[in-house]
């Protein structure tokens, strides 16, 4: 038997294989989970899929989208993953949850930081979260928190406050977070990094023209994982994790 059959009930699958052979299983429960690429490497559309394949399977979950409209986030994800062709039943049935606050129109409006509530952000994430029972939940993203919280003390005590209250509500989170390069060379690990307890990478990088894509989880809290780096492809049937075969 391997570590993925042993520690399954204590994992929840993302529903990727190639991720999931990567992640030896799935992410431990209640783990927090960071998603982190360069623009247009996945993020949204990969951690839309894990609560999507969870769904399916009967698990609740919750995306919080922070950036985008939800409407939005609906349409480009039905328009990708046209397979799945039952994302409107689980969003009627509440099996997954769309919601969020529009931070972006706060700055829009020119708002400042004392007049931005982190609280209240928590808040409606609680009452998401509860409004379904989710134990899959997807912030999408939380870097639009560091402009907003202004400096780096404060974004971190509210990370550290954001991440215990995901604990708090048993919820496996996944929280996307954009970086300022695509390629793994330039890779920088900003506090987020260290304040959750699992961090997965999406890069790409150009060779001769072409764009390649590839997935690396860099650390998961109380699991091992692979320590591979995985080509990775997104096509209208979801995510394909290529992983190399472990030596
Ligand atoms: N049908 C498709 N087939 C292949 N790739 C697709 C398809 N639809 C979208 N994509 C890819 O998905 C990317 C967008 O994915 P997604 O929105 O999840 O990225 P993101 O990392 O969240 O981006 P951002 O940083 O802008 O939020 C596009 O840039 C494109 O490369
Ligand atoms: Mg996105």
């Amino acid at each position: 038997m391997d570590e993925a059959e042993q520690t399954n009930t204590d994992r929840i699958s993302t529903g990727i294989d190639g991720l999931d052979t990567l992640l030896y299983g799935g992410v431990p429960i209640n783990n927090q989970t960071i998603v982190a690429g360069g623009p247009g490497s996945g993020k949204t559309l990969l951690s839309f899929q894990i609560l999507y394949n969870n769904a399916k399977k009967g698990i609740p979950g919750a995306f919080i989208a922070l950036e985008e409209r939800p409407n939005s986030i609906i349409k480009n994800v039905k328009k990708t993953f046209t397979s799945f062709t039952d994302i409107d039943e689980l969003i009627e049935k509440e099996t997954i949850v769309v919601g969020g606050e529009d931070i972006t129109t706060k700055v829009d409006a020119g708002s400042d930081s004392e007049a931005y509530s982190f609280g209240n952000v928590v808040s409606d994430i609680e009452s998401i979260v509860k409004s379904n029972n989710s134990k899959c939940v997807v912030i999408d993203s939380i870097s639009l928190m560091k402009l907003m919280l202004g400096n780096l003390l404060l974004y971190r005590k509210s990370m550290v406050a954001l991440s215990a209250n995901l604990r708090r509500l048993n919820v496996t989170g996944f929280l996307t977070i954009e970086l300022p390069s695509t390629e793994r060379t330039a890779m920088t690990f900003s506090p987020e990094f260290f304040i959750f307890d699992g961090t997965i990478v999406m890069y790409q990088s150009w060779e001769e023209n072409k764009r390649t894509l590839n997935i690396e989880v860099i650390k998961m809290r109380g699991s091992n994982h692979s320590l591979s780096l995985s080509p990775y492809e997104i096509t209208t049937r979801g995510f394909r994790v290529f992983s190399v075969s472990e030596l």
